[in-house]
């Protein structure tokens, strides 16, 4: 069981903007803002190992060349990704899934998981994901839900762990987004605000799946989306969106 329960609000990558992103530094914000909720994405090690990471390549979040699937989970672990948010998060390290999990859990954070798989490693991180999650006991998972861009990540992942509810994502609303949404069994379609229309949420809605929208920080949108059905918002100033998200968004 997930217990995953809509939070109207989700800090984007941990703690939004507040912190350096995928980062245990962030969850530890969100938590201390009040938020209910975070995101975080995931993909793996050159031996296979799940960590917290967005890009393909460390020059944004480390400030270092290489990919990150060229690298062996204890250089990952060690690797810096304060210091180039700001020197006062200096020594805050890329942290292994597990240590998110439990993170969350003792924080009392749900955690949207999004399998973000590097190009060609779409089956065996949906598989180890599923699998980790699978093992872990169940009073060791925060409340869970598990997305990606990648149906067949997201597909891979289900094989091993069917009972999490699933989301897939998408960039706009389309007849085959939609499709894929339903056929893989995902009770939400997870869309950009770029173009998003009253319409769309009334389509995702009329088809019997919820709808989460990234990345929202200006409070009115907010309110303007939970007011067309959108069950929530990933944000990267949950600070600014916590008084509006107060309210819970559409159930
Ligand atoms: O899951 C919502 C959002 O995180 C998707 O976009 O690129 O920030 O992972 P991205
Ligand atoms: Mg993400």
């Amino acid at each position: 069981m997930s217990g995953w329960v809509w939070p109207a609000l989700i800090a984007h990558r941990c703690g939004g903007a507040l912190a350096p992103e995928n980062t245990l530094a962030g969850l530890a914000i969100a938590a201390r803002l009040g938020c209910r909720a975070v995101e975080f994405d995931v993909m793996l090690s050159r031996d296979g190992v799940p960590v917290l990471i967005h890009d393909e390549t460390l020059t944004r979040t480390a400030g270092r060349r290489g990919q990150v699937a060229r690298f062996a989970a204890d250089e990952l672990l060690a690797m810096d990704v304060g210091e180039v948010f700001h020197p006062a998060f200096r020594g805050e390290t890329i942290p292994a899934l597990d240590a998110a999990l439990q993170r969350c859990r003792r924080l009392g954070l749900a955690a949207n998981l999004e399998i973000k798989p590097a190009g060609g490693f779409e089956v065996e991180t949906g598989r180890v994901v599923g699998r980790r999650l699978a093992a872990l006991a169940p009073d060791a998972q925060p409340a869970l839900l598990l997305s990606s861009f990648s149906a067949t990540a997201l597909e891979a992942a289900a094989t091993e762990i069917d009972s999490l509810p699933r989301a897939f994502l998408a960039d706009y609303c389309s007849a085959a987004a939609l499709a894929t949404a339903r056929r893989l069994g995902c009770v939400s379609l997870n869309l950009s605000r770029r173009g998003l229309q009253a319409d769309h949420v009334a389509e995702v809605r009329d088809a019997g799946l919820r709808m989460l929208v990234y990345t929202v920080n200006a409070p009115d949108e907010a309110g303007r989306l939970a007011g067309w059905g959108v069950s929530g918002v990933f944000s990267d100033r949950p600070d600014l969106l916590l008084p509006a998200s107060v309210a819970p968004g559409a159930p």
